[in-house]
């Protein structure tokens, strides 16, 4: 491969993989899917694809595995509930279902049949993807800004093509539970990256920038995931695949505006409920004195207002 080699194709498809065992949120994962734990009224694969929409994609990659039907459920239609809400004139909830109605034929999805790692759940979407560059969004990741994190770097791409992935700065003492880059000279509103690993060993990371789940990758990515080599933890990881093509293709870091909620840890899905209801003008107020009586502290709005 040769350096800037890389085609400057418009990002139209996403991938989205959902196939992994959410250990970490068991038991309620026995059942239930991780990326359909509900952050304060929806669950969290519907924030994941309302950013993918808010940057213009236009077809979804599903990579599900087993116990994961529920996320194709949701998608659909609900013929039924549709006609109840209609006939009790519940117009707001009927019109949020319909605003939320994926367009018929945008999304598809494909199964990795057991749960190698997230380079192989994502290299299970190369037939679909074809020959194209794709955006990736990690679903238990969950970003919140002014602007949503994937149009910020479709943005970006638009200027210079190639790779990115985003970046947010972590407490170097998390590093380790990360993948994380090195920051090399700026670059196209970015920087280069010099290097990427995945949960380094404690003390041994290049920096504090971790990769928050977004990503846009040229389809050569798939060739070099093929080879399956397994990485951290025994499982087959994206980021050695990303490093290998960081030596060929033009490869950015993104500090994305806005923040972000590592929602596969239990820490991180409770403060996604809170700042996203803190956020919404129909629930900040109840949860700002909720959290006020909570924990003893008085609501900084209400004490102005004495
Ligand atoms: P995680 O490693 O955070 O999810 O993968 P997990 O394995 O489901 O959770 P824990 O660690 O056991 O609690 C990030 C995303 O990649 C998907 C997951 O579904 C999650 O959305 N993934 C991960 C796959 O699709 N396949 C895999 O083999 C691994």
């Amino acid at each position: 491969m040769a350096m800037n080699s890389v085609s400057h194709k418009r990002v139209r498809k996403a991938v989205l993989p959902v196939a992994g065992l959410g250990t970490r949120f068991l038991p309620a994962t026995k059942a239930v899917p991780k990326e359909m734990l509900n952050i304060v009224d929806r669950p969290m694969i519907q924030y994941i694809v309302d950013e993918a929409l808010a940057a213009g994609i236009e077809h979804i990659v599903f990579v599900t595995g087993r116990n994961k039907h529920i996320i194709e459920d949701y998608f659909d239609i609900a013929y039924e509930l549709n006609d109840t809400l209609t006939r009790r004139g519940k117009v707001e909830a009927l019109a949020t279902l319909q605003r939320m109605q994926p367009a018929a034929g945008a999304m598809s999805f494909t199964r990795q049949q057991e749960p190698l790692g997230l380079g192989h759940a994502v290299w299970c979407a190369r037939d679909i993807i074809g020959d194209e560059p794709f955006a990736l969004l990690l679903p238990d990741m969950i970003t919140h800004g002014e602007r949503p994190c994937m149009k910020q770097m479709m943005e970006v791409y638009d200027r210079t093509g190639g790779n990115i992935i985003a970046v947010q700065a972590c407490d170097p003492a998390d590093a380790h539970k990360y993948g994380i880059v090195g920051k090399g000279k700026p670059a196209a509103g970015g920087f280069q990256i010099t290097e990427m690993v995945e949960k380094p060993a404690k003390g041994t990371a290049p920096s504090n920038l971790y990769i928050n789940g977004r990503y846009i990758l040229q389809p050569e990515i798939f060739g070099l995931l093929a080879k399956q080599e397994k990485g951290a933890g025994g499982e087959i990881q994206l980021t050695d695949s990303m490093l290998t093509l960081s030596k060929a293709q033009k490869f950015y870091g993104y500090e994305f505006s806005g923040e972000t909620f590592d929602c596969g840890s239990k820490e991180g899905f409770i403060e996604a409920n809170v700042a996203i209801a803190l956020s919404r003008a129909d629930m900040a107020e109840g949860t700002r004195a909720m959290l006020g009586a909570r924990t003893g502290m008085a609501d900084p709005l209400q004490r102005a207002r004495a």
